[in-house]
Formats: structure tokens, sequence, C-alpha cells
């Protein structure tokens, strides 16, 4: 395994790499690795030559900054299971400086208001910090292919939007959501909570579930109510939003529209733990 803190390096290693006709992959993360971002790495290893799997707690995409300071960092560790998962695996650790320059700020996007709904709406600034880091990764690596979980849809379709209005060459491959056995799906956040919430956390997956069972007769009006109601009552979960939307557009739904594919999208919180999840609804 290569571990690089310098771009400099790094590209120049891939420049020789694509030279040779090698198919470049890149994972990006922000560490505290677990098996969700292993099935990327995994995906990306089936279709590419040599992956770059990127480790980086980007400080832009936190609205809050006690959230930022509480992300869990395990760099030794993700060190090690990148290592057993695949000796030939390239690793790309930059600090801000790095991979920012002396100043650590996000570029202003216009994602066509894909980013001014849920997590943009409750995350002020949230996705300008996500598309700048993957615009300076995506220069530095200049992958052929690059993974995103479907565990944060709106981040991949606003990705897809950026490579879209940027003419990335790039291709973008989404990949489904690996969950723990009780169905919360997989999280570095997952690390902070109690074992009493972690339990508690698996309510936000049933409630999907139920959402999508609900969806061939109810309304998206009559579901977003009864979940609302589900959570009042709930101790351990405070829920944020629940919404129903467009899979393309993330604009919620209106009306049932033959033809059109939806999801549900969920953020609730588990304690001081923010966990988000979604689900398709059309099978
Ligand atoms: P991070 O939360 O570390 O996630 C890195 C990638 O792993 C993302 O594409 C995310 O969707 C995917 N992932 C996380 N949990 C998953 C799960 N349970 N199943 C499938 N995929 C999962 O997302 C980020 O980092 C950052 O915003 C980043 C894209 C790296 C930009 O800083």
């Amino acid at each position: 395994m290569q571990i690089f803190k310098e771009k400099e390096a790094l590209k120049s290693t891939l420049n020789g790499l694509r030279s040779d006709g090698k198919i470049i992959g890149l994972v990006p993360t922000m560490g505290a690795l677990h098996e969700g971002h292993f099935s990327l790495v995994k995906e990306a290893l089936q279709t590419c030559d040599r992956v770059v799997v990127s480790i980086f707690v980007n400080p832009t995409q936190f609205d809050n900054p006690k959230d930022l300071e509480k992300y869990p960092r395990t760099l030794e560790k993700d060190l090690e299971l990148l290592q057993q998962a695949r000796e030939d695996l390239i690793v790309f650790v930059p600090n801000a400086s790095e991979l920012y320059g002396p100043t650590v700020t996000s570029e202003h996007f216009n994602f066509e208001g894909l980013e001014s709904v849920m997590e943009g709406k409750f995350r002020s600034g949230h996705f300008d910090g996500v598309g700048t880091v993957i615009k300076l990764l995506f220069s530095i690596v200049e992958p052929h292919k690059a993974f995103f979980g479907e565990k944060d849809y709106q981040q991949l379709q606003i990705i897809r939007k950026l490579t879209e209005k940027l003419e990335l060459p790039v291709e973008i491959v989404g990949c489904p959501i690996l969950r723990e056995d009780s169905g919360l799906a997989r999280s570095s956040r997952n690390e902070r909570l109690s074992k009493q919430h972690r339990e508690k956390a698996a309510f936000i997956y049933q409630t999907l579930l139920k959402s999508k069972e609900l969806f061939g007769t109810k309304s998206a009006e009559y579901i977003t109510r009864w979940v609302e109601e589900q959570f009042r009552n709930d101790p351990f979960l405070k829920l944020e939003y629940f919404e129903i939307a467009n899979t393309k557009t993330l604009k919620k739904i209106n009306r049932k529209r033959k033809g059109n594919q939806y999801r549900a999208f969920i953020a609730a919180y588990a304690d001081d733990v923010r966990l988000i999840d979604n689900m398709p609804l059309n099978n």
C-alpha cells in the first residue's frame, strides 16, 4: 500500500499509472472507516486497475464546529484495515493546507436547487463544502471513476450535477447502503452512540420500511404525518425531517406520477448524534 500526504507526489505516481493505460478509481472518505466504506472500495476494485482512497475530515462541510470537533478520527486503524483489504491500494491523507492551500474556504456552487432541500436546508453551506473538496480531489486524482454511497443520496446527486456542470471526464458510481444487522445504516457517527441509542436508532430503518409499505396505498402527506407522529412519542430519537421526494430532482412529491421514481429521506438525532438514511419507494 502506498500512502501519500503530498498531492504532487500522488499526482506523479498517478500520471505514471495513467500513461500505462490503468483505470484509476477514487473513493473519497472522511475516515473512521467501516463496512460501508469498504463496500465502495470493493466495488471500485472490481472495475478499476488501481484504487485511491482519500481520508480527509473536510472542515468546510461542517456547519457545526462541535460536530467537526467530535467527528471520529482513527487514522492508524483505518490504514491497517485498508492494508488488510488489498495491498496495492493508494491512500491519500492530505492535511487542510495541502489540499486547500493557505485559505480553507468553500467555493459557492449552483446545483440547480438540489442543494437547497433536506441536508442543504438544515446544514447551511454543507454542499458548498462537499462540492469544493470533491472538485479539489478530482483535480488532483483525475480518476476515471469515483464511488459514492447512496447512504448520502443527496450528496451523490449533487456530485453527479457537479461533474455534469464542470464537464469533468469522470464516471460517478452510486453504491447501495450497507446496514448493520438491526437495519441501522452503517456510519462513522454510529460509534458515538451509546448501546441503548444504537439499538433504538434501528427505528429509523423500520420507519422507512413501513413508509415504503404505506406508499402503495397512502398519500405522501399521510405518510409524512404518520412518521412525524411516531417520532413525537419517542424518548430516544428526535426527528429533524422526513420527506418523500423525486429521486432525480429531490423535490418534495406533490402527487405520485407514473414513471417517476421516489425516495423517502430522513434525518434524526439520537442523543446528540445526527443520523441520516433513505430508501427507494418504488420497487
Ligand atoms: P464519509 O461519510 O466518510 O463517507 C464516504 C463515502 O462512504 C460516501 O460516499 C458515503 O455515502 C459512503 N458511505 C458511508 N456509509 C455508507 C453505508 N452505510 N453504505 C454505503 N456507503 C456508505 O461522505 C463523506 O464522507 C464526505 O462528504 C466526502 C464525500 C468524503 C467529502 O468530504
